[in-house]
């Protein structure tokens, strides 16, 4: 992602390196996966109506920004059905060719994880909706007048798809899915959770309050609260200095809450657990437009950023905690925001911000 280097550990997208860990790490059962109680109620009972009856459960689709846990929930609905995983993404499934090659190759309650399902180019698009309505396959054999095409009934499977913008869906597949979930931002309990069991994993010594002080800062993100515990990990082992060697065999170091927030202040994350691009964004609302109404169009262009970034990768959590309206006329600065900067909105009829 362009920005990457802007949100050195605060970025909820994944990177390359830490797929293996977060493999390590997945929560197996919906008892393992913390939070988001609604959609575990909700998954709990269709998974549990499903193996009665002995089908697969309904195709489902998780939205939510990146980070949350949609990978994760694909995983363990898998698992609790007893069922096959069969993971690929969007952007990888070029041809109709490809998703045919795929699905021709499903087996009876398999599940299928489109990652990044928005991404899905419109002629794959068309091979899944009678894959997934009524379970059948409509294959072109040949080319020009010669051209016919065969259909190949499919075992039921379940489609688990997954997407960071659920607004750039088509309607007709969406109204395929029998559930879509919303995954909220993480409160920080839950995060001190998640935290906690980390930690037991990997066996090291986590103080509560060390938990407390990484959860408040995570942006209510579980990716970005487990990368923050193992950047905080080194610096509890080596110290902050890197000079301090573990001792062989002695018990792990405990984290405590001063090592914690020593480590966070070293990578530049803040008490809200804003990086750059949020601080960019909250300043130029603030500052450049008076705290608003401004369009996000404009705003972009001030920030020399594209939309995109900023409505899935900023505003989501600006909104949740309460920094940013979204209103008819644009995007507006609330109090919090002002506050967190020092700074006062302007006067009626004064043009112009002042500092405290
Ligand atoms: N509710 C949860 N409970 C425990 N771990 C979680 C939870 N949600 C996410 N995680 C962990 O956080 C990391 C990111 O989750 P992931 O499912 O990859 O997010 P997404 O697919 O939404 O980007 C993974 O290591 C995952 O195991
Ligand atoms: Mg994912």
């Amino acid at each position: 992602m362009s920005d990457a280097w802007l949100r050195p550990e605060l970025d909820g997208a994944v990177r390359p390196e830490e797929r293996p860990l977060e493999a390590a790490q997945r929560p197996r059962t919906l008892e393992d996966f913390v939070g988001q109680q609604a959609i575990r109620a909700n998954l709990r009972v269709f998974i549990a109506a499903a193996r009665e009856r002995r089908e697969a459960v309904d195709h489902q689709l998780f939205c939510g920004p990146p980070g949350l846990g949609k990978t994760a929930l694909a995983y363990v609905v898998a698992r609790e059905m007893g069922a096959h995983l069969r993971v690929t993404s969007g952007p990888v499934l070029e041809r109709p060719g490809d998703l045919a090659a795929l699905l021709s190759n499903i087996e009876a309650g398999d599940v299928l994880f489109i990652d990044e399902i928005h991404r899905l180019h419109a002629s794959v698009e068309e091979i899944l909706y009678p894959a997934m309505e009524d379970f059948h396959l409509d294959l072109m054999i040949g080319q020009g007048p010669g051209a016919r095409s065969i259909r190949l009934d499919l075992p039921r499977f379940t489609l688990v798809g997954a997407t960071t913008r659920a607004g750039l869906l088509t309607a007709p597949l969406r109204d395929r899915f029998g559930y879509v979930a919303r995954l909220e931002f993480y409160p920080p309990g839950d995060l001190v959770e998640i935290l906690r069991r980390a930690a037991l994993r990997m066996q090291m010594a986590l103080d509560p309050e060390a938990a407390e002080e990484i959860a408040g800062r995570a942006r209510g993100t579980p990716r970005i609260a487990l990368r923050l515990l193992r950047r905080v990990r080194d610096f509890a082992e080596v110290g902050p200095d890197g000079q301090r060697s573990p001792v062989a065999g002695a018990p792990p170091e405990s984290v405590t809450q001063e090592i914690a927030r020593i480590a966070l202040e070293r990578l530049d994350v803040d008490e809200c657990g804003f990086d750059r691009l949020d601080q960019m964004f909250l300043r130029a609302l603030l500052e450049k437009f008076d705290g608003g109404p401004v369009g996000i169009e404009t705003l972009a262009a001030a920030l020399g950023e594209d939309r995109g970034t900023l409505e899935d990768l900023v505003e989501p959590f600006l909104l949740q905690a309460g920094f940013l309206d979204r209103t008819p006329r644009g995007r507006v600065a609330t109090g919090r925001a002002w506050d967190h900067f020092g700074l006062r909105p302007p006067a009626p009829g004064e043009g112009q911000r002042r500092l405290l």
